[in-house]
């Protein structure tokens, strides 16, 4: 059984920390497009500074840099088996370059995981972890915004992948651990 999977929700809805847990009881690697920018910015590389100006304000990174770096991570061997995209795609936009992507290489997602949370809860988890980890981008202001752009932006992606039957969704307010099982459960009745 291979796994193609892609975790969509919410800032703070909790897609890395699920991300985590679900590749390890699957054995895929997660791909998280925010991290890959977050380990270039340390790195202070030029997609790194580049990067860093957008996801400091809360805003995307242009598609056509996003898109060529997916582009480049799905080559990797390790992604051979499967996977689980976390934050890409991010717009309906991004939703057609992945559809190229998968298409160039034969093959297509298995489900899309949808984590639901309400706003005021995940707003307080990221001023939590912006005291643990120091985010650059888990100030109240940024998060605010990164929270309406999911609304305005990133949301519609959904309606997308709904009509193609691919959405399993997943109440993501409860503990760490009830939301992974809710998941493995949900995920396990939609792919068998
Ligand atoms: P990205 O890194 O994807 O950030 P995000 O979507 O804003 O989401 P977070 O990583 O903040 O939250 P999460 O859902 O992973 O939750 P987590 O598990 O950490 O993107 C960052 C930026 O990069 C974007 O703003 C954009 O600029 C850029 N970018 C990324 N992808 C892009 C794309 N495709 N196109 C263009 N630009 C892109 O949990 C959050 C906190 O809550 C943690 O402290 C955690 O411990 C806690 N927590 C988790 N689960 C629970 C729970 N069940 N109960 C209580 N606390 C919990
Ligand atoms: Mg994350």
């Amino acid at each position: 059984m291979s796994y193609r999977l892609l975790l969509v929700g919410p800032p703070g809805a909790g897609k890395g920390t699920q991300a985590e847990l679900l590749c390890e009881a699957l054995d895929i690697p997660a791909v998280s497009t925010g991290a890959i920018f977050r380990a270039h910015a340390a790195a202070n590389d030029e997609l790194g500074q580049l990067a860093a100006s957008y996801t400091a304000k809360g805003e995307l990174v242009p598609d056509e840099v996003t898109n060529r770096m997916v582009d480049a991570r799905l080559d990797e061997s390790d992604v051979a088996g499967g996977f689980l995209l976390d934050g890409y795609p991010r717009n309906v936009e991004q939703v057609a370059a992945l559809d190229g992507l998968l298409a160039k290489r034969g093959i297509a997602l298995d489900a899309v995981v949808l984590l639901v949370a309400d706003d005021d809860v995940v707003a307080k988890r990221l001023l939590g972890r912006a005291a643990e980890q120091g985010r650059a981008d888990d100030t109240e202001d940024v998060i605010r915004h990164r929270i309406s752009l999911y609304h305005q932006t990133t949301q519609p992606l959904i309606d997308v992948y709904r009509e193609r039957g691919l959405v399993v969704e997943v109440d993501g307010m409860g503990t760490v651990e009830d939301v992974s099982t809710s998941i493995r459960a949900a995920l396990d009745s939609f792919i068998g």
